[in-house]
């Protein structure tokens, strides 16, 4: 086997694409947009949809050890007293007296601003939490925060969940959930916003486990999106150091990614002790105890934290997926996503717009779409169809030829060896499925027959 190397795409080809085939726009373009947020267009919202379903299913649904939560934005004043973000979630910021830009002075080179040279004032330390007021009533007492991480919202639940599912450690809960940060400086397209979506794990263990659980996570998370076909080369592991560490954590991890701008946090793992339960039972007066029904004892579980990045995720599975391929003259661009994720998995392309070919298509597409999300594409050259599929990842493509009305036979391509296969229609959903779920496309169903080249329907 050959080795995989790191390969890095170029940010701009991966945010033409996006704004150019629906992925990603920025937010509220028509006024001159709003800085670091992003809106989700057709085939975005579908590749996101798609990678919050795999990380629910692999942490949710395969698992007996896990169960879900969907806790609200705002939560009580007191959780961020409690957690520490309104003491210490800031990062220090200078301001350059000429051009008033901000920026974080851990970030910068030297004492003079990296836009202009002006002066820069004195350090100050910038909460990153957003304010906003409960009520009609705009006064101290009714400010409320928007969430700056999911995670506190499953620990104030962790009884709620405890006492509701009789689920015994170690046990986890998932999220999936908007977190908002005000953070100073932003960019990298979808990397940092101020806006964003987390998928997190709090998994419940007994102390002295801690230690076994969390490397168990870091292998369990960093397979995942191997599995779903992120290069290993393009991963890392990175150890935080002693001085690094979060004020609540033991121990952290990052799994890094090889993004345009260089190697980055995508996910983070974090052993958080019994920080946030010492806590939230403190400020709140309840026990958040856990009764160990073999040993008799009642202890503060440790939890070990999977945290990571939606929109980091999307944008980390794309630049892997990017591809540029020479195809005779022209170079086509496509995307490798994992059938699991790609927004459309199969497009229904009838080579005429003439009846009853058509007839035949529409009935295909109405039949497909009952499982998947479809896509039904008659306009140009059936060459440039199958281009437009390949730059947005669909899998594959059902094309239907006048033979088709003859033998009630299709063809079916696939996108990254632009192998074709002609089958019965009859035997199309099922060998849909087979493929989207990995099975070799040059399996043959009943009656299928392989065709060579593509440019042979
Ligand atoms: N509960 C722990 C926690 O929130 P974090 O490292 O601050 O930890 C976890 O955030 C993940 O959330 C990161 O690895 C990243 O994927 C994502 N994330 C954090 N800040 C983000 C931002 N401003 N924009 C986009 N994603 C962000």
């Amino acid at each position: 086997m050959t080795e995989e190397i790191p390969t890095k795409v170029n940010m701009e080809k991966i945010v033409s694409l996006c704004q150019r085939r629906g992925f990603i726009f920025p937010s509220s373009e028509i006024y001159g947009g709003l800085s670091s947020c992003w809106d989700y267009g057709p085939l975005g919202v579908e590749l996101k949809r798609n990678v919050k379903e795999a990380w629910w299913r692999a942490v949710v649904q395969e698992r007996d050890d896990m169960v879900g939560l969907d806790t609200s934005i705002l939560m009580h004043p007191k959780t961020w007293a409690a957690s520490g973000h309104l003491e210490g979630f800031t990062d220090p910021l200078v301001e350059c007296k000429s051009c008033h830009l901000r920026w974080r002075s851990d970030e910068i080179e030297g004492d003079r601003c990296p836009s202009c040279s002006g002066e820069l004032t004195e350090s100050r330390l910038f909460n990153l939490m957003f304010k906003t007021f409960m009520g009609p009533v705009e006064e101290e007492a009714s400010i409320v925060y928007l969430r700056p991480e999911t995670a506190q919202g499953m620990f104030v639940n962790f009884q709620n969940v405890l006492n509701t599912t009789r689920k015994r450690l170690p046990f986890g809960i998932a999220q999936v959930g908007k977190a908002f940060r005000n953070e100073i400086t932003t960019g990298n397209f979808i990397f940092r916003s101020r806006e964003f979506e987390q998928m997190e794990i709090e998994f419940f263990v007994k102390p002295g486990t801690d230690g076994k659980w969390f490397n168990y996570w870091l292998e369990e998370r960093l397979n995942w999106y191997v599995k779903l076909g992120i290069k290993k080369a393009n991963l890392h592991l990175r150890e935080h150091a002693k001085g690094e560490l979060a004020h609540y954590a033991r121990a952290c991890s990052d799994i890094d990614y090889l993004f345009p701008m260089g190697w980055a946090e995508l996910e983070g793992v974090a052993n958080r002790g019994d920080f946030d339960l010492v806590q939230h039972a403190s400020f709140s007066g309840k026990g958040l105890d856990y009764f160990d029904d073999d040993t008799k004892e009642h202890f503060l579980p440790y939890i070990i934290e999977p945290s990571a990045g939606v929109d980091r995720s999307v944008l980390a599975f794309l630049c892997d997926a990017y591809a540029e391929e020479p195809d005779k003259e022209e170079i086509r661009v496509l995307l490798h996503l994992h059938p699991a994720l790609a927004p459309i998995k199969v497009a229904v392309l009838p080579l005429s717009r003439r009846e009853p070919l058509v007839a035949v298509a529409k009935d295909i597409y109405a039949d497909l779409r009952q499982c998947w999300m479809i896509s039904y594409d008659d306009a140009q050259s059936i060459g440039r169809r199958y281009r437009r599929q390949d730059e947005i990842g669909t899998p594959f493509c059902v094309t239907i030829d006048f033979q088709s009305l003859e033998d009630n036979q299709v063809t079916i391509r696939d996108r990254d060896t632009m192998n074709q296969i002609r089958l019965p229609i009859a035997e199309l959903k099922r060998t849909v499925e087979a493929k989207l779920s990995g099975e070799d496309l040059f399996v043959l169903p009943p009656g299928g027959q392989i065709w060579k080249e593509e440019g042979n329907v």
